[in-house]
């Protein structure tokens, strides 16, 4: 175990001593063979990468999380967790640190000057930003309905959100910046500006705009940014709207190129601990997601243009973009191009399954409170 590993886990053991709430059963056996299947699908997904090297710093980002909680929830296993499966998730452990040692930092591709700092300034302090796990908390966002209105209109609506993915690189380096540039001399370091503080803070959000201001949230209270600011409280708000449209993406057959999103919702909010994120439903598309070579794929760069989060951001639509976008769905079928960031929120995604399952006796009991 490298020294990095030790600081990593001490730091999130550190942060969620006591996250066993309900261990006074252990009902949560029922459990195990889930966890068995889920270890078989990141196993796969694992394999590929560790064979083919990303070069998205996303990719590495979401390895460096998992690793962190699968040691963190290897030691804490009930001693009722069959030996083999405990073998399951070592072997995944090492599978991890093949892929970070395979890894060529220096090669990374990034998709512009702010977001290679905000990139950098996470995999820098990635020892303590695998701390942010919470403790799974049993129906904290309520029953939330499905928006009434339909796909199109969804993506007309997220079109008027923001922030961008340039706008939120832009601030988010501004914030970090801050933070990690040590500039000592003001008292009121990691403040945004009005600007960024609108496009990341203020107004309503969709889509990747919306789990995009949640990352921010989530980074901007682990550097104790924004003090003036209830972080805790904005994310909750955000993760219940983010639940809204979890179930509506659902509801509309998760359409073409909404998948990562899905699972970039489950990721972030299950995270966050809340437990409705967690159900087997969901945990059985994501495995059912998985390509036959083990990686994600999921054609996504349509659905961010009509969302605007990529591209000019105009209010009207474009039909030839709608056009275009109708033809993707149409040659999806035939199974996609791998995708890292698709394999990132799958991974992210289903070790924090991992954790729920095996932390909890009621982490699959949400269901039945909707
Ligand atoms: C874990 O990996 C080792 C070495 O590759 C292998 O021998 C063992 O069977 C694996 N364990 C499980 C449970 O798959
Ligand atoms: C990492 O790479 C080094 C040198 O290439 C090697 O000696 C070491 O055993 C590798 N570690 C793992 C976990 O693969």
């Amino acid at each position: 175990m490298s020294l990095r590993h030790i600081a990593l886990f001490a730091a999130i053991a550190g942060v969620t001593t006591g996250i066993y709430p309900y261990f006074d059963t252990q009902d949560f056996i029922y459990n195990i063979p889930k966890v068995f299947r889920i270890s078989i699908t990141l196993d796969k997904l694992l394999e590929y990468y560790e064979n083919k090297p990303s070069k998205d710093p996303e990719w590495y980002i979401a390895v460096e999380l998992a690793r962190g909680q699968m040691e963190y929830v290897i030691n804490e296993l009930d001693k009722s967790v069959p030996l083999k499966l405990k073998e399951n998730l070592q072997n995944l452990t090492r599978r991890m640190d093949r892929i970070r040692n395979n890894t060529d930092v220096g090669r990374f591709v990034y998709r512009s000057k702010d977001y290679e700092y905000v990139a950098k300034a996470l995999l820098d302090n990635m020892a303590s930003v695998a701390d942010a796990l919470e403790p799974l908390t049993l129906g904290t966002v309520g029953t939330q309905k499905p928006y009434r209105f339909g796909f199109e209109q969804y993506v007309q609506e997220a079109r008027t959100k923001m922030p961008s993915r340039q706008a939120a690189d832009a601030c988010m380096m501004q914030m970090l910046l801050t933070v990690l540039d040590g500039q000592t001399d003001q008292s009121d370091t990691c403040e945004l500006t009005p600007e960024c503080s609108q496009q990341l803070i203020t107004g309503s959000a969709l889509a990747f705009q919306q789990t995009t201001r949640i990352r921010a949230a989530v980074l901007a209270r682990h550097f104790d940014c924004l003090d003036a600011m209830d972080l805790p409280a904005h994310i909750y708000k955000l993760c219940i709207q983010v639940y809204k449209e979890a179930k509506s993406l659902e509801a509309w057959d998760h359409p073409a190129g909404t998948r990562t999103l899905f699972m970039q919702q489950i990721n972030y909010c299950a995270t966050q601990g809340y437990g409705e994120f967690i159900k087997p439903r969901w945990m059985n598309k994501i495995l059912a997601w998985q390509e036959g070579r083990g990686c994600y794929a999921d054609e996504r760069q349509p659905f961010m243009r009509l969302t605007g989060f990529v591209g000019p951001a105009s209010g009207a639509a474009n039909p030839d973009r709608q056009e275009e976008y109708k033809l993707k769905k149409a040659a999806e079928s035939a199974g996609g191009t791998c995708n890292s960031l698709s394999s990132a929120m799958a991974l992210g995604s289903l070790v924090v399954y991992v954790r729920a399952l095996l932390e909890s006796d009621q982490a699959f009991q949400y269901d039945i409170l909707e």
